[in-house]
């Protein structure tokens, strides 16, 4: 059975005894609202590791002072089933007050790569990331951590942070969970309207339309850009907010492409703002 655990004394005392124990620890963290994404990596850590712990922290630092952090959706219970069916040991979901006994705290910078892309949509969203995932990396002390390829960039973001800060665990990114007709799992899609679910698809087949130029030899992104862009346009009734290709995982903006990449995508719609994107290799 699944146990929750609300307070980082009782966390820290049980990962102690675990690393007392040599026993390797999967890490997830999570803000909840578990779908496929997080349970895909949960069992991938359930059979890799000894141990699995996740947490469920809805973390304020992260949100925009118009973003959705009083609605974002919360279900400890449906949660905990959902990650017991999946081999999670431990949750740890603490209050806000046990995490951040005082408000504002010191806050890590994220830095260059938070500068772009989500990072100058959302500011200060990758600084409140980098401080919630330190603080976590030091309560759980994991062996793996796992974080899904859907947001990218924050991927890159933490890998460099644990490569800076020296945290001694293996990040590993797992590849974005999809509905049948490509719609990217997000705990965000339940905010879509029924024709506004219809239309979502198109975010990924732009993707793959994307890609597919790549694969016939175009290296030229303001070509790619544009036509994923009239794509989008056509098939969606959202505001496109970015459609953008960087290097991987080193964001920087290319013009013309050379070596792996990632094309990424965010559009707004009524209440959902989703976001998408396909890393291609070198
Ligand atoms: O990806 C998320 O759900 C959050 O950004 C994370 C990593 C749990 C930090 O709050």
């Amino acid at each position: 059975m699944t146990k929750l655990i609300t307070t980082i004394d009782e966390m820290k005392n049980i990962t102690k005894a675990l690393h007392d124990q040599h026993r390797s620890i999967g890490f997830i963290p999570t803000m909840g609202a578990l779908h496929d994404g997080h349970l895909k990596m949960m069992s991938l850590s359930a059979k890799e590791n000894d141990v699995t712990i996740i947490s469920i922290f809805v973390n304020p630092l992260q949100f925009g002072p118009h973003e959705d952090l009083d609605s974002y959706p919360r279900d400890i219970k449906s949660d905990t089933l959902k990650a017991d069916s999946v081999g999670v040991d431990y949750i740890f979901h603490p209050t806000e007050k046990e995490m951040y006994p005082e408000l504002p705290t010191i806050e890590v910078k994220a830095g260059r790569l938070a500068s772009v892309l989500e990072g100058a949509e959302r500011p200060g969203h990758f600084d409140g990331v980098v401080t919630v995932v330190n603080k976590l990396f030091n309560i759980v002390r994991p062996s793996t951590a796992y974080f899904g390829k859907k947001d990218a960039q924050q991927l890159a973001i933490v890998k460099k942070m644990v490569e800076d800060f020296n945290h001694s665990v293996e990040i590993k990114g797992v590849d974005i969970v999809r509905e049948a007709d490509g719609l990217a799992k997000s705990s965000r899609n339940i905010y879509l309207t029924d024709d506004e679910r219809l239309e979502a698809v198109h975010l990924y087949k732009s993707l793959c339309l994307a890609q597919s130029l790549y694969v016939q030899g175009e290296r030229n992104s303001a070509k790619i850009i544009a036509a994923t862009h009239a794509y989008l346009e056509q098939y969606t009734s959202g505001t496109i907010e970015t459609v953008a290709i960087y290097s991987y995982p080193e964001l920087i903006e290319q013009h013309v492409i050379d070596g792996s990449i990632f094309i990424s995508l965010a559009v707004k719609f009524s209440k959902a703002r989703l976001i998408d994107n396909i890393i291609i290799e070198a």
